[in-house]
């Protein structure tokens, strides 16, 4: 196939996933925001070279013109989180989507692969709009924690290292790895609740920092300098007891001042 055709093709994956990147970023965004943990850590996503199409047709006996039908990770994304139930988290919040549509779903974390692969995968259908009109392509979603995305790193270049032959010392050490990371998600799910809380407060006071700088940033230009310069002196005293409640306190005795000025400035 020509390479120009190939862009063509390649095109609407390309949309796909940088539109994907955007809402699971905005996710992430709206609950930081909210103060709460966000279920997704991090996202990333590719579309697959041209070349590593080719492998995989090739592989599996796929022709050239059942290509989009049959390989359904041209556009591909990774979604990485924390905990593993956050990854179910994630599943529901994907099925209730309605701008994409599972159609396929592996869960290799309750039945892990033999090379001790674990990840929850979703194929989904997905619109995007191109020059011709919409075009529904297929995605996949790999769902993983930190822990199994780092086995999966390592696993996948030493695969990548050894092609077909890897040694079978090498092997049987990367099982007890994936031994050794479902023990390690498991502790980590057992201490979530605390990770959460500490996580929480630490969001929460990065809003009310941002609110109250914007508070006095704003208070600046309308009141008294040397006011002004006394409320952050009093800022920087309370954030130093780090005392969350009193923070907040400080911040809505700044909203009820800033709300004054602006009456003022209506008269
Ligand atoms: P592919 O031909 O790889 O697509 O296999 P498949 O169609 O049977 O799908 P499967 O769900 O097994 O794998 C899809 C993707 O998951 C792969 O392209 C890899 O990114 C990842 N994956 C699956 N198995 C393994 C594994 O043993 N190790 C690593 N590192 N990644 C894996
Ligand atoms: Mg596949």
């Amino acid at each position: 196939m020509e390479i120009q055709l190939w862009r063509e093709i390649l095109e609407p994956y390309a949309l796909a996933v940088d539109e994907m990147l955007v809402k699971f970023n905005h996710i992430i965004e709206a609950y930081r925001k909210a103060g709460m943990y966000s279920p997704i850590e991090q996202v990333t996503g590719r579309v697959k070279t041209i070349s590593s199409i080719l492998e995989k047709a090739q592989k599996k006996g796929i022709k050239l013109e059942d290509l989009e039908k049959s390989i359904e990770d041209i556009a591909g994304i990774r979604i990485i989180c924390q905990f593993v139930d956050d990854i179910f988290k994630v599943v529901d919040l994907i099925r209730n989507r309605t701008d994409m549509h599972i159609i396929g779903e592996k869960d290799y974390i309750r039945n892990k692969k033999e090379s001790g692969y674990r990840s929850y995968h979703l194929i989904v259908r997905y619109n995007v709009e191109t020059l011709h009109g919409t075009k529904e392509i297929h995605a996949e979603i790999q769902i993983r924690t930190l822990a199994m995305n780092f086995w999966a790193t390592v696993e996948h270049s030493l695969q990548y290292k050894y092609k077909r032959n890897m040694p079978e010392k090498i092997r049987t050490r990367l099982h007890n790895a994936a031994e050794a990371i479902v023990v390690l998600d498991d502790e980590m799910s057992s201490v979530r609740g605390e990770i959460m809380d500490a996580q929480n407060s630490f969001n929460i006071k990065a809003n009310i920092v941002s609110d109250i700088l914007t508070n006095i940033q704003n208070l600046y230009k309308v009141a008294n300098k040397n006011e002004v310069v006394k409320i952050q002196e009093e800022f920087f005293r309370i954030y130093e007891t780090e005392d969350l409640n009193k923070l907040e306190q400080f911040n809505k005795d700044l909203d009820a001042i800033s709300q004054g000025y602006r009456a003022q400035s209506l008269r």
